[in-house]
């Protein structure tokens, strides 16, 4: 039997820089991994539910197997998770259990659990490590790479946060077998995402391999989580807290968000609104003549192909434009939109409301059900 290729991408970020590691079967190499980068503390592996069922036992047996002290902490599945009150729960354990700045924490799971354990890292004993263990395909590809760390307030989704960087991130694209199917393919979109901001021979790539991609072949979903890292890594490694470039990795997100938030984070997965909002947002681009229409249909095709939804819920102008307005995105009054000029390159520009409401009026009844429905009516199946 051959050894699984491992692939190394580096975050290069002066003393904060990092390693990316992804090979399957890395899951049960947590402990060696983590002596080797000389952590001699306490560890406490963080996770939920069904990720402690599925992979905490390959993670745990391999820290004991390294000499630690491990302890494992729960907090719920999903959304609902990322609150202060987790947060809070997470580091009254740290406490209680006398962690302290040379302890570690391993976030097991989603970008949920990477979220909130990456914060409580962040925060506890003034910052301790953390060390990223992503387990679905958005988390690989996007949030355990880069540093942000938040949960919501009741007025906006990651408003509280903070840049953390991991110390290490540990990929086994095996975890991904599990991963129901809306999952994954809501994961898609930000691999789309990257191949539309960055790289049209990625792009290229997924357009001859999504069928591969949908049957979660092993060669085709390790070549694009490596990719996807590697586009994540060039782009923090330039604009580390998002004073300009990094603004680019929100493409399709300044309508995404905006939809989550109308449908209160239970209608649509993350990854279905940035799909919807990258067919949206394309759209606006070719209305304003940035983009051209091979260059929007060649993105919509793909969207489809993956089985991503694809059209706005119906929804009122006003509705769209007050949820727009409170992303994060929204600096000194202006909210800014990332729009494709062609496959693999993107513009930051400030969204102007009246040509945005033109657009809006323009595409006539193209929409469907209200954001507070599940959206499911055009979604290709799976
Ligand atoms: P998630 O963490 O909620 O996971 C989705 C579901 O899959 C959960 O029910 C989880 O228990 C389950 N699951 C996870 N791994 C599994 C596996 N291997 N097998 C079976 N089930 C598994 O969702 P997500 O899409 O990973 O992350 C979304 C979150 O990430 C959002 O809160 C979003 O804001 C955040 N995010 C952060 C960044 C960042 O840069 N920090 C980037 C993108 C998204
Ligand atoms: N997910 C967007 C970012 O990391 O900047």
């Amino acid at each position: 039997m051959t050894a699984p290729v491992e692939h190394c991408v580096k975050v290069s970020l002066a003393e904060r820089s990092y390693d990316i590691l992804i090979r399957s079967g890395l899951r049960g190499e947590v402990g060696r991994c983590l002596r080797g980068l000389g952590f001699s503390g306490k560890v406490a592996v963080v996770t939920s539910p069904a990720i402690r069922r599925l992979y905490a036992p390959a993670v745990i047996r391999s820290l004991r197997q390294a000499g630690y002290e491990t302890r494992s902490i729960l907090i719920p599945d999903g959304e609902r998770a990322k609150t202060l009150r987790w947060v809070s729960a997470i580091l009254d354990e740290l406490a209680t259990a006398r962690f302290e700045r040379g302890s570690v924490l391993v976030a097991l799971g989603g970008g949920v659990v990477g979220d909130v354990t990456g914060f409580a890292a962040a925060i506890f004993a003034r910052g301790i490590p953390c060390v990223q263990v992503p387990t679905t395909l958005v988390a690989q590809v996007d949030s355990s790479v880069g540093g942000k760390t938040a949960v919501n307030h009741a007025l906006g989704k990651n408003l509280i946060g903070a840049f953390h960087q991991p110390r290490l991130v540990l990929i086994d694209p095996e975890t991904l077998n599990t991963l129901p199917t809306t999952e994954w393919i809501a994961g898609l979109a930000e691999v789309i995402k990257y191949g539309m901001i960055a790289d049209e021979e990625f792009f290229a790539y997924l357009e001859r391999h999504m069928v591969a991609l949908r049957k979660r072949e092993d060669g085709p979903v390790a070549h694009v989580v490596t990719r996807s890292c590697q586009i994540k890594a060039a782009v923090v490694r330039e604009d580390e807290r998002e004073s300009d470039q990094r603004r680019i990795l929100n493409y399709g997100h300044t309508v995404g968000h905006a939809l989550e938030s109308l449908g209160k984070y239970r209608t649509l997965l993350h990854g279905e609104a940035v799909a919807i909002g990258m067919v949206q947002e394309a759209d606006f681009a070719r209305y304003l003549g940035l983009c051209p229409n091979e260059v929007t249909a060649r993105q919509h095709a793909l969207v489809r192909e993956a089985g991503l939804p694809d059209t706005l819920p119906r929804v009122r102008f006003s509705e769209l434009w007050g949820a727009m307005q409170h992303d994060k995105k929204v600096a000194h009054g202006h909210l800014y939109c990332v729009l494709p000029e062609r496959v693999g390159r993107v513009v930051i520009r400030p969204l102007e409301p009246s040509t945005f409401k033109r657009w809006f009026a323009s595409r006539g009844d193209k929409q469907e059900r209200r954001p507070g429905s599940r959206h499911v009516a055009s979604r290709p199946k799976a």
